[in-house]
């Protein structure tokens, strides 16, 4: 009988916003030039993933033909096919590793990874949950796969997958150039406590930074108001300097969310702004306390509010 073993593992990832974001240009390539900083907070998704087949669990060679299948659960507006960010993770990964294929030449059975998403950061919210979502993947497969890839291995891979992606590969809270993909970490002192405003309605990220283009200003702001607030832990100052350029184009494209925003405010939030591209408000609470009594406030102004701190580390990995 052949042996055929299973080894299981669990990433939990973090989702992001953007306590600063400036538009600095247009490249040729359509994409925009930005500088930002990016924390995550404690709205996590969790992926599940086990590998199973004939002798997996010992011999690397009967990994060489592997099926990637995933399921989803959780909210809603997850995509299960090859456009969900997860399963393009996983091809380039096996690309690099020169994995593929269904079969092996005998026909014997192969090798399957099931990644089983559990989704509870927002869809298409400016959350960054598709990216932490491949983020997670890279880590998880890396691991489970045995492929022992470096960090900066990984981050090439990310890069090719989206902007948000290398900075979801580490998390905390970092300071991001070029397309966003290019960070370093900053230092934050401190707890920050956020009290997040979803929106059901999905708001896609190359409209807003379309709309941008038409209705948004280079205002040429720079982040060090920010990065000293968190550097100091002084939430007032941090709370008064949040700032996103792509706002003005966030709420053009809907119009509702700046009433969603002063909510926030008229509530006791230090500052409120949209996260990177939207629809998802984030505001500052002074404190722990003070985040539940924002969000009991606003518990009716949004689909959904979630009280979360930040920051909230990266990707963590745990047996099941
Ligand atoms: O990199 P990612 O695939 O997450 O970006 C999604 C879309 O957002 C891009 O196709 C582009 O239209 C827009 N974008 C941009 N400038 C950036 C990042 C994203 O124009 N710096």
């Amino acid at each position: 009988m052949r042996d055929v073993s299973t080894s299981q593992i669990r990433v939990r990832v973090p989702s992001k916003i953007n306590l600063f974001l400036g538009v600095q240009g247009v490249r040729d390539d359509g994409y925009h030039e930005l500088v930002t900083v990016l924390q995550t907070v404690s709205i996590h998704d969790t992926i599940t993933l086990e590998l199973a087949g004939a002798g997996v669990s010992v011999h690397p060679s009967a990994r060489r033909f592997m099926r990637v299948e995933l399921e989803v659960d959780g909210v809603g507006g997850v995509p299960d096919d090859d456009s969900n960010l997860i399963l393009r993770a996983a091809r380039s990964l096996m690309g690099v590793l020169g994995v593929g294929g269904d079969q092996d030449a005998s026909g014997a059975p192969n090798a399957v990874t099931r990644l089983h998403l559990t989704k509870r950061i927002p869809v298409a919210a400016g959350m960054a949950g598709g990216s932490a979502d491949a983020a997670a993947t890279l880590v998880a497969l890396n691991h489970l796969w045995g492929s022992g890839l470096t960090r900066e291995a990984l981050r090439d891979l990310a890069e090719d997958l989206g902007a948000d992606v290398p900075f979801c590969l580490t998390g905390g809270t970092a300071l991001g150039t070029g397309t966003g993909a290019r960070t370093v970490q900053v230092l934050t002192r401190g707890i920050g406590y956020w009290v997040v405003g979803i929106s059901s309605e999905p708001l896609s990220t190359p409209d807003v930074f379309k709309r941008f283009d038409d209705v948004g200003v280079l205002t040429g702001y720079e982040p060090d108001v920010v990065l000293a607030a968190v550097r100091a832990g002084d939430v007032d100052a941090l709370g008064a300097s949040l700032w996103n350029d792509l706002e003005v184009a966030t709420f053009d494209l809907m119009p509702g969310l700046r009433r969603k925003r002063d909510a926030m405010l008229k509530a006791g939030a230090l500052g409120a702004i949209v996260s990177g591209s939207g629809p998802t408000i984030v505001a500052l609470a002074p404190d722990a306390r003070a985040a539940v009594r924002i969000a009991e406030q606003v518990e009716g102004v949004f689909d959904r509010v979630e009280v979360a701190f930040g920051p909230a580390g990266g990707p963590e990995l745990s047996a099941t």
